[in-house]
């Protein structure tokens, strides 16, 4: 059996480097002439983003300029193929590759096999396939709005840990999630592409991430840097926005992005911050969002937001101009009954109060000693929260029931 060590250098979590994933088949493709056997693999197990009740995106990293595609199915046997086209050509990156299987049933479990074919443009009439890899089968579930209950899990601020990833993966394996939320701070910054692929798709090699699917929500940090304007190709979100709802049995869940933590004007950004345009936009959207009917509906609503509303009484932003601070308004009269976020790198759970009426919950900091794991169960009667650390040991919970 491997151990962590070696899982880690396989999937290249956490700042160690990327190994090529094992092949599972290689061959040549016939009639056409094959580059030479160059080595060419996943640089990670595949991994599920932006989940909806008719699809998914599997996301996968790649050592070599590629092709690749999706074979899918109700059975094991598949029989389906998502080419991943758009606009009318199919995938080639040098880096990762997303395929969206769509068409789906809500709750429907389908499984997948992700295949890959090294490709070389020798010029724009001489472009020649090589060796070709494929994963393993695996499946997962789509989204479901009929589903009697909810379970979901929040990691926040892991900051490249590779010691902390690899302690929450043991944990979240263990509470058997319907989803997976990456509640920000994914990176320190985000200076390039390569190490987009570790850190973004790197934790693609745990049983949970390749049949998990992932509900990314931006944090700062994942603002920063040159290659941080490069995050849509590697996490993909519902119409390329790190804003947008989802639904899923006794939860409608609301994603924000809370941006920067200093003003627009804060002379470290040199300017090129602009946030308040952003959230403006976000406060707009929120606000047409909140009176749709999966929201509307839903037993319970709960928010994801990298920055908190709230530390105990006191406001974020303090700035009563900034436009997040309309987020707070919309949500309570919404009827949220929470907000879990991060950032602060110590976790608390603040209940409702005079000021508040819904809850504010908050995870822990990137070192493995104040690391969280929130695991969430919702019902048709009650959302449970249970806050644990890296050891699964439980700090702190909270409950809250249906009206009437
Ligand atoms: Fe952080
Ligand atoms: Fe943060």
């Amino acid at each position: 059996m491997r151990n962590r060590r070696d899982f880690l250098k396989q999937v290249g979590v956490g700042g160690i480097s990327l190994a090529a994933w094992p092949l599972i088949a290689r061959t040549g493709e016939q009639g056409v002439e094959a580059l030479p056997q160059d080595g060419f693999g996943f640089s990670t197990a595949p991994s599920l983003q932006n989940p909806s009740e008719s699809g998914v995106t599997v996301a996968i990293g790649v050592n070599k300029p590629s092709t690749a595609w999706v074979e899918y199915g109700e059975t094991e046997q598949l029989g389906r193929v998502a080419t991943g086209s758009r606009h009318g050509l199919k995938p080639y990156d040098t880096r990762a590759h997303h395929v969206r299987i769509d068409g789906l049933r809500p709750g429907q479990r389908c499984f997948y096999r992700v295949h890959a074919c090294a490709v070389e443009f020798k010029s724009a009439y001489d472009i020649r396939r090589g060796d070709t890899v494929a994963t393993d089968i695996y499946s997962f579930r789509t989204l479901d709005p009929a589903a009697k209950e909810a379970r979901f899990v929040v990691w926040n601020d892991t900051h490249e840990n590779a010691e902390t990833i690899a302690k929450l993966m043991v944990q979240t394996a263990k509470h058997g999630a319907d989803f997976h939320v990456w509640n920000g701070d994914v990176t320190n910054d985000n200076y390039t592409e390569d190490k987009m692929v570790e850190h973004y798709l790197g934790v693609g090699g745990q049983p949970f991430a390749r049949e998990t699917p992932l509900l990314f929500v931006r944090g700062n940090h994942d603002t920063r840097g040159p290659a941080a304007r490069s995050l849509p190709r590697y996490q993909e979100t519902p119409n390329g926005r790190f804003y947008y709802g989802f639904r899923h049995g006794p939860i409608a869940g609301v994603v924000l992005d809370s941006g920067e933590d200093k003003p627009d004007t804060t002379k470290v950004y040199a300017g090129l911050g602009d946030f308040i345009a952003y959230h403006e936009e976000q406060t707009a959207w929120l606000r047409r969002e909140l009176e749709q009917p999966y929201i509307r509906d839903a037993r319970f609503r709960v928010a994801f937001c990298h920055i908190p509303l709230w530390w105990a009484d006191k406001r974020y932003p303090e700035d009563q101009n900034d436009p997040r601070s309309r987020w707070h308004e919309l949500l309570g009269d919404a009827h949220f009954c929470m907000v879990i976020s991060g950032h602060t790198h110590t976790t608390a759970v603040f209940p409702p109060n005079e000021q508040r009426p819904y809850a504010q919950i908050i995870g822990g900091g990137p070192k493995p000693e104040n690391a969280t794991l929130i695991c969430g169960v919702a019902t048709q009667e009650k959302v449970s929260i249970s806050v644990l650390d890296t050891e699964g040991i439980e700090l702190n919970w909270y409950r809250t029931f249906a009206p009437g």
